[in-house]
Formats: C-alpha cells, structure tokens, sequence
C-alpha cells in the first residue's frame, strides 16, 4: 500500500518520542560550545552536492539528533514515498494524480511509464518545439506584422507560471542572449498594465499567455487587455498569430482565445504549477537565456534528483534540510523559516520558495483526509541581503522569536566592483556567525567598561546590548551563479518540500485553499458592478461595497 493511502500519524512513532525526549536534554546545547569542543563539527555537519556547498553545522544539533531525525524520515517511510514521486505513483491523492516535475529533467533516451505510456519522448518534443521557436526568435526569423523581428516578451501568467521564469531568467541574466527582452504580466491591477505596455511596442512584441489551466482570472483578464492594445497599436486580427502564443495544458481554451494551435506549448496535468519552470512555462527563460543554458537549467536539477533518490539521508541535502525544518518547527516552537540570499541574481527566490512551500505545505489534513496532529509547513519569508540586515535582521538577532535561516551565497560575482564582493560575503557569514554567538551580558559589559562609561550606565545599557545567540542557519556556499547550479538550487528546495510533507502525512500537490478566495471574489464582483441586488452574507463586506459603489456612482 503506498504512503498516501495510509498516513500515519508520524507523533505517534517511537522516533518522534525520542526526538521529543532529546528536545529536553538539548535544552542547554551551546553551538559555540560545540565547535569549541569537536574541531571537525564544521566537515561533519558540511556536504556538497550538484555544485552546491551546504554548511549546516550552525544547528541546535548532535549527531544524535541528526541520528533520531535520519530514524524519523526512515519510520514515516520516506524511502518508499520518494520512488512513489518519481516512479509517477498519485502522490497527489487529492486530485488523483502523480507529481512528475522530475520527469521534466530526465534525459532523452530514458523511461518511464506512467498507465502505459512513456512520459519521456512527450518531454522532449516540447523541448525541441521549444528550441525551435527560441531560434527562430534569436535568429529574427519570427516576424511580427510589420515584418520586423521580436524584441521584447512579455509572459502572461501568475503564480507558478510566473515566479519560477522570473526567478530564472533575472538570476541568469549574466547569461541573456542579445535582442529579445523578458518582461512579466502577473497582476489584475491595471496600472502594472499600464507601466509595462506604454514601454512596448506592438509590432515588436511577443505575448505569451502561460497558463496550465487556461482559467485563471487575472491571466486572461490581462490576455485580453493585451490583445486590445495589441488592436489599438495597430496590429491586425488577421497576423494575431504571430503575436500571441500559449502555455497551457487546456488546448481548447488557448485556441478559443485565438491562439493558433501549432503555437500553443503544451503541459500536462502531472506538473504542479509552482513544479513547472522546468517545462514549457519556462519558455521565457529559454527565450532569455538560449536553449543550450536552459538545458544546463534541467541537468542541474537532474544531478539534485539523482542525488535525493541514491544519497544515504545522513548525507542527503535535501532530507537534511526538510528534516532540520522538522526539528525546529515541530519540536522547537519555529513559526517561520527566513530566506536570505546574497547575490542580487537570486534576489527573486524568496518569492518562488514562498509560493513553492507555502502552496505545497500550507495544510492542516493529511493525504486521508484526517487532521494533521502537529503543526505543518512554516511561513517562508526574507529578502537579499545585506539590505536585511538593515531592515529586519534586528528580529532575528534580538527578537523573542526562533526563525531559522538559510543564506545563499556565492563565492564568485558575475561583476567584480572594487572590493565588493569580499564585503558581500564577509557580511553574510558575519550575519550567521552573530546569529550564533551573540553577546554575553558579560562581554556586553566589559564592552561598554573599555569605552570608559561609568558603572551606572554600563548596568543600564548592559542588558540592551546582549545578544542571546545560539540561533540556527544553514548556508548554502556556490561558485558562481550558473545555469546547472541554479537548477540543482530549486530542485533542493522542491525535494526538501516533498520530505517534509511525508513526514508530516499531507498533500504537497494539491491547493484547495486558493479556491475559496476566487469563488467570493466573483460573488464580491457582481455586488460591486450591480450585477447582483441581494447584499453580502456580512456587513463588513457590504459596508465595503457601499463604500466602492458610493464612489463610483454615476
Ligand atoms: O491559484 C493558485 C494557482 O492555482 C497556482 O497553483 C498556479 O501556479 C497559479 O494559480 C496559476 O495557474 P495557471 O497556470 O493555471 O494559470
């Protein structure tokens, strides 16, 4: 029976007995005692793998806890669940189907059957679709209908059909072919519209309405506004079609708004849309960056996938990291989990972690529908740094809350300036290391004695200036931002968001959540638009409504 037939409640296991047991004897754990006891900490609690470097010995961790926490992805039968994903089994028992991004990045030539068919050739004649399209645009052989060659693309969509091709094609840019510029259309809200339209023009413009289920509101609200100025600028019906292209996995719906079957990409019902920039959603990268760099793109998060199937979980980058979350969210009361990437190529990946862990683990019943008995996925937040540490680092450093970290970081810059990128990093290990160790209250105060203060203020300033410490991060060390270390990077984090969602029993594929908003947003719609008489179920949102429609009356 697979795993997601039969959750177990993963707090009832001995190992998660033992951890909660552990949790109690760590209570007094001291990383900087730690490291001054066990000079090899820093090589036993480091590996690397796909081009990545992952330090994650600054933990409230022992190789006992590493031990237990390797015990509890064993008892809750992550082994058995991670062929389940990659072999095509319904992983997605919600919506009854697999989860099958990995097959995305398989090799041409390889297998795998899903009821019968080979996934594998599918994926690859989309692929060469796509090269073949990206050339014809790099080359200046598409023309639009004043037979001028494509400069700009704009890509239509929102969510998965947006951050992960932004995310990529910004932190590749040091990679961008000459002559065609990405841009993104993800919001309803026309003034996004209108700042990104009145930079284009349409007879150089390429629009890409990139959407899996060709239903989604703010894409096809923004679909038609392009296709209208498209009209107003002087583009015709009639060469509609070389000005519009699709993504989608509902053909009929892309080819109903016009699209002309031979260009609409397809994409299949076993890619999530936070899983799927490694598909033909991923058309802007590719557009950006070349067929060949988005290729490195996909072996990079194959050399990660084959690292989570084969690697022992004592030394499985991915299952660390999942199991790390586990231990700080389940047995250390952590609400939140802080992104913090130093290199501004990755300054986008907060956002596509938010919505890839969010989206996935945002759950409260397991794959059978029971409740969930511990607390599940965290709130994922953060931004580039050093800018943080101007900002909100003073939380992380000071405040009462326990937020983990992850830094990313790269050893070489894609732009040397002076000494720049010497300070960069300096200030992102700094920012771990001050997480770490903190200040004593004795060290605060024999600080304040060398500036030559009086006792009174040294007593009063003293308990401002200690900094508790002992916080935990990883950190994620490359060398230069690339195309294969940016796809081994995502893959990380997609295969450290399927552990947790094992351990914890619950769906990481399916997102009902999303569906009540965009059912009331329709309801709210025709109240405010007079389409409908009857008044909200609630006076705050009639009084809201009244307030909308007083304005807009007449
Ligand atoms: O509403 C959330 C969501 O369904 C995401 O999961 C998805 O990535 C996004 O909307 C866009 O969906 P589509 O590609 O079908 O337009």
């Amino acid at each position: 029976m697979s795993h997601h037939q039969h959750p177990l409640d993963v707090t009832t296991l001995a190992s998660w007995e033992a951890l909660r047991q552990h949790r109690q004897t760590m209570q007094s754990f001291s990383m900087r005692e730690a490291f001054r006891n066990d000079p090899h900490r820093f090589e036993q609690f480091s590996l690397s793998s796909g081009g990545l470097f992952l330090d994650y010995s600054k933990n409230l961790l022992t190789h006992e806890t590493r031990d237990l926490l390797v015990r509890l992805a064993r008892e809750a039968g992550l082994e058995r669940a991670i062929h389940a994903l990659f072999e095509g089994e319904a992983v997605n028992a919600s919506e009854g189907r697999p989860a099958l991004h990995t097959a995305l990045r398989r090799p041409v030539g390889d297998r795998l059957l899903v009821d019968g068919v080979n996934l594998i050739p599918q994926v690859h004649r989309v692929l060469n679709q796509m090269t073949e399209l990206v050339g014809r645009i790099h080359d200046g052989l598409w023309r639009g209908y004043s037979e001028k060659p494509i400069t700009d693309v704009v890509n239509i969509g929102i969510g998965g059909s947006f951050l992960g091709p932004q995310l990529v094609s910004e932190a590749l840019l040091p990679f961008a072919q000459r002559g065609v510029r990405c841009h993104y259309l993800a919001n309803i809200d026309g003034s996004e519209f209108h700042e990104l339209s009145s930079r284009l023009r349409a007879e150089t413009t390429l629009f890409i309405v990139s959407s899996k289920s060709f239903g989604t509101l703010e894409t096809l609200k923004n679909a038609q506004a392009a296709r209208t100025w498209y009209l107003a600028q002087g583009g015709t019906e009639s060469e509609l079609h070389r000005h519009f292209i699709a993504v989608s996995s509902n053909i009929e719906a892309a080819v109903a708004f016009g699209i002309r079957e031979e260009n609409i990409f397809p994409m299949w019902d076993w890619v999530g849309g936070r899983y799927s920039l490694w598909s033909a959603i991923g058309l802007p990268i590719a557009l950006a960056i070349g067929m060949a760099n988005f290729k490195d793109l996909l072996s990079g998060a194959y050399s990660m996938d084959q690292h989570f199937l084969n690697a022992p979980f004592e030394s499985n980058m991915p299952v660390l990291l999942a199991l790390l979350g586990v231990w700080y969210g389940n047995f250390w009361g952590a609400q939140s989990h802080a992104i913090l990437p130093y290199d501004h190529y990755l300054r986008n990946i907060t956002q596509h972690l938010q919505q890839l862990d969010m989206e996935s683990n945002g759950k409260s019943v397991r794959q059978d529908g029971s409740p969930v008995s511990c607390d599940t996925g965290p709130v994922i937040w953060g931004g580039v740094g050093c800018n943080g540490q101007h900002a909100y680092h003073q939380l992380l450093h000071q405040g009462t809350l326990l937020i983990p970290a992850d830094f990313i970081v790269p050893v070489v810059s894609h732009n040397p300036v002076a000494d720049h990128h010497q300070w960069l990093y300096a200030n992102c290990l700094s920012q771990s290391q001050a997480l770490m160790c903190g200040k004593t209250r004795t060290e605060a105060e024999a600080e304040l004695r060398a500036k030559g203060l009086s006792e009174e203020q040294v007593q009063r300033l003293a308990p401002h200036k200690v900094i508790p410490g002992n916080r935990p991060s990883n950190t994620l060390v490359m060398e230069r931002v690339s195309p294969r270390r940016l796809g081994a990077l995502v893959a990380l984090y997609e295969h450290k968001v399927f552990v947790q969602s094992v351990i914890w029993g619950i769906n990481a594929f399916d997102q009902w959540g999303v569906e009540l908003g965009k059912e009331l947003g329709k309801n709210v719609y025709q109240r405010l638009t007079g389409h409908e008489e009857a008044p909200a179920e609630d006076a705050s949102t009639q009084g809201l409504i009244d307030y909308f429609r007083g304005r807009h009356r007449g």
